[in-house]
């Protein structure tokens, strides 16, 4: 099985945007892929129903998984989830979380989203970053286009590596048709000052809010051949060196 971590330098950059899109072309080449989205706030359904995010990853990778094994814990405030769940005085569940990842184990992908950024805490000692250490997922950064993109991408990349996480690039979601020069300069400058590719320019929509919206935008702009490459070959390092 193939693991990924997709993390983005901030709340509402594109990551599951990225996430389901990239989980579709997986499944277009004929891999059998899995999502996961360890914890979920800002949702108040009934237990059992579809919070947005597991639902367009859910979509994209077009699996029959029932909401609580897409999405093993949620809660209704929009926080952090240490924070949701402090509130809620109902502590991240991780047996429900490894439950929920063990069951994928047979899938040829697995893709998971974070809840924010990667040292977004989900208990008192545990962060993204220490669960993607704990499963070995290499991980995806999903980035703004424009500026102030350069430090949090750059922060983002340094606090994985620091993890010993190992970073497969960068992804730019919602890059414009007419970039400004911020826009039109970040993807090299986040090359050079971060030593990792930028596998992707997601093209920004007027509105985009279905899996199959996401997938159409992020099969125009990141190249599933390129990903799979770069992929391969950080397992290679990881496992040779
Ligand atoms: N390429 C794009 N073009 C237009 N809108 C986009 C694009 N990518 C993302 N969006 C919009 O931006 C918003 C945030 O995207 P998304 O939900 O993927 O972010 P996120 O990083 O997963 O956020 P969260 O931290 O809440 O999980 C959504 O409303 C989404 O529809
Ligand atoms: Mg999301």
């Amino acid at each position: 099985m193939n693991g990924l971590l997709i993390t983005g330098t901030d709340t509402g950059v594109g990551k599951t945007v990225v996430a389901s899109g990239l989980a579709r072309l997986l499944r277009q080449t004929g891999y059998r892929v899995g999502v996961l989205k360890p914890v979920e706030t800002g949702w108040e359904g009934p237990p059992g129903s579809w919070p947005p995010d597991a639902r367009m990853l859910a979509e994209g990778a077009c699996v029959d998984d029932p909401p609580e094994q897409v999405v093993p814990c949620v809660y209704a405030e929009p926080l952090a989830p240490l924070v949701a769940a402090r509130r809620a005085n109902r502590p991240v569940d991780l047996n429900r979380i490894e439950a929920a990842w063990q069951q994928l184990q047979d899938r040829d992908w697995v893709l998971v989203e974070t809840a924010g950024g990667l040292s977004v805490p989900l208990t008192d000692t545990l962060d993204y970053a220490g669960l993607a250490a704990r499963w070995k997922l290499p991980v995806l950064v999903v980035a703004r286009p424009g500026l102030g993109t350069l430090n949090h991408t750059f922060l983002t990349v340094h606090y994985a590596r620091s993890r010993g996480l190992p970073v497969v690039g960068v992804v730019i979601c919602g890059y414009p048709s007419h970039p400004n020069v911020a826009e039109q300069t970040n993807p090299a400058m986040i090359e050079a000052m971060c030593h990792v590719p930028v596998l992707g320019r997601v093209p920004r929509r007027p509105t985009l809010t279905s899996a199959d919206e996401a997938a159409a935008a992020v099969a125009e702009g990141l190249s599933l051949e390129a990903f799979l490459n770069r992929y391969a070959e950080l397992q290679h390092r990881v496992t040779h060196d």
